[in-house]
């Protein structure tokens, strides 16, 4: 049980913790670093970039990265503003590193949703959106690049609200975009912010005075309730490059985002004000330095108040971990945490123990629920070109599967690894992680699968009968849980409608 003096309910410092959805080019880096830069937490812009860049070096894999001007891993970022942290996740923007961002968004208790003005909701978007709205994250919605021909605003307005069925309450209107832009004006506040940032005692603009009182009848006034239930987003305009409509954002999350919400849970839902410890791991990263092997849990703490040296119960192996070097991650460097709050992310150096869903607590055991598995949608055999290296394939492969990058199925007959993966770059991550981390060289296969579900029945008869019918076909994940490797959807389809009392299901949640 906790070690802890009780916290009173509101003992807890506050804390905001969110993540930037938007799509590749949209604008997140620019404005991740305007945030940090109004945080106090850089000196000067480029240095998302320019640390982006050092971190890159580090390793050869991560050449696909700068080739691709792409962010495959993602980290944490910390800023102070009026009292309240914020902890910024970031979140890989390439549709291929689906599944980690996914994960990330389970440590979330909001999102910024960044849209390029000129053009509107675009697929990542879309697809992030979907995840947040599964988990009723309230986002908050940025509509960036303003300095810049756009579509007009009420376009962009009704575009959100129809493709996301969100009500859309904006707060911030322009008064016009790209060369005709002459300013921002606040709603509540009745101001204008200048393009040079300072604020004018004018009206609004009389050219654009119609389209804003138009705005104002049109659309719903904000509502608090509404935002934190997930079904109204509040609209925000700006341009992270000219740093117009940044402070905004931030009193909007400092003001409206929710802090840490109770987070659902098995036997029953985590509250934050609880003071037992409780925490769960989204991310694996290893290797992040590769002279050392390290291996980084991230933490998304949901409870208690954490201390460094503390000692938690890993749910389900009844293991003990002492944390004695966590991790917190702040914008310019690693710095070691003394203590964490509800809403916090610690990282956790560790040597294999700690995976992706496992559940950390100092009270009675509780297990995090909602970090789905995904449904690859490419698998390859593995065929190793040295077979004296079997063991450093089978730690390597084990490695990623543990950070998400890939999946491994053992198929039932047969000895050759299936590695699955959501897209097609990941393939490439794997293979010049081989390589460069794990000195093995192995080259990837056709598989005559092409995608793969998890299968559960609650007649054992009836997954007996698949898996003796369809032993070829047949695999064990990595944790032993029974999967079915499909030719094409038209072979799923088929053996599914023969199996009616099989489920078969494209993710597999982690209890
Ligand atoms: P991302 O992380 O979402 O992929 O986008 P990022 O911030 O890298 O921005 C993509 C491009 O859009 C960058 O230009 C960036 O300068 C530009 N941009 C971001 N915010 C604004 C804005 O408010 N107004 C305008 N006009 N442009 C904006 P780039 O030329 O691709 O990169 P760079 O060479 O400028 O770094």
């Amino acid at each position: 049980m906790s070690t802890q003096p009780a916290p009173r309910a509101g003992d807890n410092p506050e804390r905001r913790t969110f993540a930037i959805i938007s799509h590749p080019d949209a604008g997140k880096t620019t404005l991740t670093e305007r945030l940090l830069l109004a945080g106090g937490a850089i000196h000067a812009a480029g240095e998302v970039k320019a640390r982006g860049a050092a971190r890159r070096a580090r390793s050869d894999w991560m050449k696909i990265e700068q080739q691709r001007g792409i962010s495959v891993t993602s980290s944490v970022m910390t800023f102070e503003r009026g009292g309240i942290t914020f902890n910024l996740l970031d979140t890989p923007g390439h549709e291929d590193f689906s599944e980690d961002t996914y994960r990330t968004l389970t440590a979330v208790d909001s999102a910024v949703m960044v849209i390029d003005a000129a053009k509107g909701i675009e697929a990542q978007t879309l697809k992030l959106f979907e995840v947040c709205r599964l988990r009723s994250v309230p986002i908050i919605t940025f509509i960036n690049k303003v300095d810049r021909e756009g579509r007009p605003p009420f376009e962009l307005l009704d575009e959100i609200a129809d493709k996301l069925a969100l009500d859309v309450a904006p707060m911030m209107w322009p008064a016009g975009m790209g060369g005709e832009f002459e300013g921002l004006w606040d709603i509540e506040r009745e101001r204008l912010q200048l393009a040079d940032g300072s604020f004018s005692p004018a009206p609004f603009p009389a050219a654009h005075a119609d389209e804003l009182e138009l705005a104002q009848a049109g659309y719903p006034a904000f509502d608090e309730a509404a935002y934190r239930h997930g079904d109204l987003t509040p609209v925000y305009f700006g341009s992270a490059l000219r740093e117009l409509g940044v402070e905004p954002l931030i009193e909007a999350l400092a003001r409206y985002a929710p802090g840490p919400r109770p987070q659902p849970a098995e036997p029953a839902a985590i509250d934050p004000a609880s003071p037992t410890v409780t925490g769960f791991i989204f991310k694996v990263q290893a290797n992040m330095n590769p002279m050392h092997r390290d291996r980084v849990a991230f933490m998304r703490l949901c409870s208690g108040r954490f201390k460094r040296g503390m000692r938690l119960n890993q749910v389900g192996t009844g293991k003990q971990i002492a944390v004695h070097s966590p991790v917190l991650f702040f914008a310019r460097e690693r710095e070691t945490a003394d203590e964490a709050f509800p809403g916090d992310i610690i990282g956790i150096p560790n040597h294999g123990t700690l995976r992706v869903g496992d559940t950390l607590t100092d009270g009675p055991p509780v297990t995090i629920t909602g970090l789905p598995n995904f449904a690859p949608e490419i698998l390859r055999r593995v065929v190793l070109k040295d077979p004296t290296k079997t063991k450093q394939l089978k730690k390597a492969l084990d490695d990623m599967a543990e950070e998400g990058v890939i999946q491994v199925f053992h198929p039932q007959i047969g000895a050759q690894t299936v590695v699955g993966v959501v897209g097609q770059l990941q393939l490439e991550v794997l293979i010049s992680r081989l390589e460069v981390e794990y000195k093995v060289d192995a080259v990837l296969e056709a598989s005559p699968y092409d995608t793969a579900r998890w299968v559960a029945s609650d007649d054992a008869a009836a997954l007996r009968k698949l898996q003796e019918e369809h032993r070829s076909q047949m695999a064990g994940d990595r944790d032993g849980h029974p999967v079915f490797m499909a030719k094409d959807l038209w072979d799923l389809n088929y053996i599914q409608g023969r199996h009616p009392a099989v489920r078969f299901s494209a993710t597999r949640e982690r209890r």
